[in-house]
């Protein structure tokens, strides 16, 4: 399996639970000696990792790194697309394009093309089942939120992205699903400013943020066997933020 940004937070916690199930797993990441760390610690454990260096926003890299996981795994079945940055929040009129730009680029067109060399791979394995793709969204692809524009610009196009190529490639034997997970203690939040971490802890109805490992659990439920007749849906993983 392939997780895209599986050097920290979310995409870490995936790693290390894919390889718990017997997976064999790659990291692509831009972050080197994190991604390194992360395959030293699961192939200690007795699992099967590599790292490979990863820009999302570069479709060259993205199409050698899909070559040369295939290359020493075999094959590839799943991808977790999961890469992703934080926006500055700014209101509209304020707001810098250059900003905006460079999230579209690696929240949605990292996603698409990542997605694009997953499905090349995965359409040589034989069928009927040929893979399965969950994408990491958010719940603010779902809802609104104050000060936010790139954010939930790119997180809405990647749910219904991937539902899109749910209906294209559900003939194909290729399964797509999206995540969205409410906030989790990950390092994306680390510019967060307390008094807005109550304030958005206070938006969960189960009090709390997510742990990575939760989000990683749910992930690990959409890309498998267990969610087989799944596909095109979008999993609001939120601790009840959307429900309200
Ligand atoms: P994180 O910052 O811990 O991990 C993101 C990873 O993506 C990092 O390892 C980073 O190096 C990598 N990355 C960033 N830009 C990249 C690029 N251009 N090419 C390759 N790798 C790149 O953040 P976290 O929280 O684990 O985020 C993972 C995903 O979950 C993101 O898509 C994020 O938008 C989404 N998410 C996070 C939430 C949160 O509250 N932490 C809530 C909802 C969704």
């Amino acid at each position: 399996m392939v997780v895209t940004g599986g050097a920290s937070g979310i995409g870490l916690a995936c790693a290390r639970a894919f390889s718990r199930e017997g997976a064999s797993v790659a990291l692509w990441d831009i972050q080197e000696e994190a991604g390194k760390a992360a395959v030293r610690e699961i192939c200690s454990q007795g699992g099967t990792a590599e790292f490979f260096l990863c820009d999302m926003t570069e479709e060259a890299q993205i199409g050698e790194a899909a070559s040369r996981t295939c290359r020493a795994f075999g094959r590839m079945d799943v991808l977790v697309g999961n890469a992703g940055i934080a926006e500055r929040k700014t209101m509209l009129e304020d707001m810098d394009m250059n900003d905006f730009r460079r999230v579209i680029n690696v929240n949605l067109t990292g996603v698409v093309m990542s997605n694009k060399y997953a499905v090349k791979y995965m359409m040589q394995n034989p069928g009927p089942v040929r893979g399965s793709v969950v994408n990491v969204a958010s719940i603010l692809g779902m809802v609104g939120a104050p000060m936010s524009t790139a954010y939930p610009a790119a997180k809405a196009a990647v749910i219904n992205f991937t539902r899109a190529q749910a209906v294209t490639y559900g003939p194909l034997g290729i399964r797509f699903n999206s995540i969205s997970p409410g906030y989790v203690n990950t390092p994306l939040l680390k510019n967060l400013p307390e008094e807005l971490i109550h304030s958005r802890v206070a938006l969960h109805p189960m009090g709390r943020f997510a742990e990575p490992a939760e989000i990683a659990e749910a992930v690990l439920f959409l890309a498998g066997p267990s969610a087989s007749f799944i596909t095109g849906s979008n999993l609001a993983a939120d601790g009840g933020y959307t429900a309200q």
